[in-house]
């Protein structure tokens, strides 16, 4: 383990939080943005298909993780939280998010029609809403103050490395993903969340052999490259 790990499990979550909410916001206005253009190309199309099915998987695999590992943690230590109310939001945003990706498979091939560019705003739209409800519930519980009374800086960088590991065994395809995460954080905060990840999967796949494929998303990101 890193001695400097600058992280902690609220600030983790949050920030996962952060690019999920950024990237419903950022495509809904995507949508509007297509509906009043006719000549986008291949590259931009494809990105954007890339950037939605990333922002599904991150959905699945962040609440995959929360469901498995983070909840049970917290729930075994007598951490307060409403456990059920939010197990039962994950379980409305399944079909919500089915929703979205038989959208997504929608647009694939027809961004020129408007019903079906529509049909994804107003998937985005009706997540947005719940979401919000969600990750705002689970942070009035989940933040630095109450987890600091459970456990300390050493043991929450040691549950990081854990829950991230875990994660990252449901982020699919992580060549797509992983870029995902950290190109729609804010550049200090895209460094702390590195810390997460092997260094060889920053330092080398990113920016050579995975680029390639990421790329295509690039006009979508907080941080454009
Ligand atoms: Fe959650
Ligand atoms: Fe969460």
């Amino acid at each position: 383990m890193k001695s400097n790990f600058k992280s902690t499990v609220a600030q983790d979550i949050k920030r996962i939080h952060f690019v999920l909410t950024y990237a419903i916001d950022n495509s809904i206005k995507v949508c509007q943005k297509i509906n009043n253009e006719s000549n986008l190309n291949k590259e931009y199309k494809q990105g954007f298909i890339n950037y939605l099915n990333s922002l599904v998987n991150l959905f699945h695999s962040h609440h995959t993780v929360e469901d498995d590992k983070i909840f049970p943690y917290f729930k075994e230590s007598k951490f307060s939280m409403p456990y059920e109310d939010l197990a039962k939001q994950h379980e409305e945003l399944i079909p919500l998010l089915d929703k979205l990706e038989d959208a997504i498979k929608g647009i694939n091939n027809d961004f020129d029609n408007q019903l079906k560019v529509n049909n994804l705003r107003e998937s985005l739209e009706n997540i947005q809403s719940l979401w919000a409800e969600h990750y705002i519930l689970e942070e009035q519980y989940l933040n630095d103050e109450n987890v600091a009374r459970l456990i300390n800086l050493e043991q929450q960088a040691q549950l990081c490395l854990e829950f991230g590991k875990y994660a990252g065994q449901h982020i699919n395809p992580d060549y797509l993903v992983i870029p995902f995460i950290l190109f729609n954080l804010p550049a200090d905060e895209r460094e702390v969340m590195a810390e997460v990840f092997p260094p060889v999967i920053t330092q080398e796949l990113i920016p050579n052999q995975w680029k390639e494929q990421w790329i295509s998303m690039s006009p979508f990101f907080l941080i454009n490259n």
